[in-house]
């Protein structure tokens, strides 16, 4: 059973065909993927509308190379999954119409996906061993959640952000540091050039607190750099410092309440989405969980093989894909009533 996934939520046109065999192992036939940092870059973020134009137009170049290096054609395709939110209204259409207009005239089924869902099951993609229950933190430059998954499509969520989330702390903190969009990455380097350091100081997210709050960060690194300004800029080992501290106030919380969830329910943990590329993260975890999962760095960040990895799953559990919408919210939690108790 041959998948095609389709991944335009946000920023990366990605594309993928995933191969299952009889006896239900899948295999990556090719992948693609198409980062838009360059053209988002002078703004210091992402633009929705411009983001939506360069998918339309990456989207048929990406598939005609996955299909060209692949030697497959549409006619091999079982099915096509696509990202239908949460993510960009505007982006999440280029996907979901470039899918349906490759499927309808061949017939092909169109499963719609739901982009964290794809972030949590890249674990199980990598580590065929890996069976539910398990807890997964799912840190993005748009969501940041630690998720219980009990089966597919079967998530409660134990502890999201009420704000900002991860990635975005460190985008907007990077951003106050003059550090080029996308900062996340940029200021992580600064701060593992960094020794550990207690000179500067930032709030952290009271320890008893339920959930994650990092709202409050980007106003304290604001007025850090305010009073600290000539000296930040002026040498390049308080900026390291400066981004150290910052990166820990990140974090930290993320570690101190996923390692709580871990060692309570003694289960494994998968960490996901784009900031588990971020090393103290995978380190500062690695030390205090066991066993962690971190997927290759190519399938933290969004891609097409997690989507279509999605879709192929449903589709081998029997599933009927339910109606393509768009979703700009879709909590993993509704997943259970999406699709219905068609599967175990
Ligand atoms: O999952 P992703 O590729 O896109 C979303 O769905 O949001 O995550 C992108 C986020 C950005 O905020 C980026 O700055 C952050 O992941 N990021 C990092 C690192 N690499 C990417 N943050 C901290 N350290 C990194 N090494
Ligand atoms: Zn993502």
């Amino acid at each position: 059973m041959l998948i095609l996934g389709v991944e335009t939520s946000c920023d990366e046109t990605g594309l993928a065909i995933l191969d299952w065999d009889g006896d239900g192992n899948v295999s990556i036939k090719g992948e693609v993927l198409a980062s838009q940092v360059s053209l988002h870059e002078k703004y210091g973020g992402v633009v929705p509308e411009l983001a939506s134009r360069e998918h339309m137009r990456s989207l048929p170049l990406l598939c005609e190379e996955l299909f060209a290096r692949t030697g497959l054609s549409l006619t091999d395709i079982s099915g096509i999954g696509v990202t239908c939110g949460p993510g960009l209204k505007g982006c999440l259409l280029m996907g979901i119409t470039f899918a349906q207009g490759l499927a309808l005239p061949r017939n092909i089924p169109v499963f719609p996906v739901n982009h964290i869902e794809g972030h949590i099951l890249s674990g199980e993609l990598h580590e065929p061993s890996l069976k539910p229950p398990y807890i997964t933190l799912v840190v993005s430059g748009g969501h940041t959640e630690i998720v219980l998954v009990e089966g597919l499509g079967k998530y409660t969520c134990l502890c999201r952000t009420r704000d900002d989330a991860a990635g975005e702390a460190f985008d907007k903190s990077a951003n106050l540091l003059e550090l080029q969009y996308p900062g996340g990455p940029r200021l992580a380097a600064h701060a593992d050039s960094a020794n550990p350091s207690k000179r500067f100081t930032l709030p952290r997210v009271a320890r008893e607190m339920d959930d994650f709050s990092f709202s409050g960060l980007k106003t304290a690194v604001s007025l850090l750099i305010k009073r600290n300004r000539e000296e930040i800029f002026s040498s390049p080992e308080v900026f390291a410092e400066v981004c150290w501290t910052i990166q820990d106030s990140i974090v930290d919380p993320l570690v101190t309440k996923t390692a709580k969830e871990v060692k309570e329910r003694k289960l494994p943990l998968v960490v996901c989405g784009g900031v588990s590329a971020n090393s103290a993260l995978r380190r500062r975890l690695s030390e205090k969980c066991s066993p962690v999962y971190f997927p290759p760095l190519k399938h933290c960040v969004d891609n097409g093989a997690m989507i279509a990895y999605v879709a192929g799953r449903y589709l081998q559990a029997g599933v009927t894909p339910p109606n393509i919408d768009i979703f700009s919210r879709w909590p993993v939690e509704t997943l259970r009533d999406f699709y219905g108790a068609q599967h175990g």
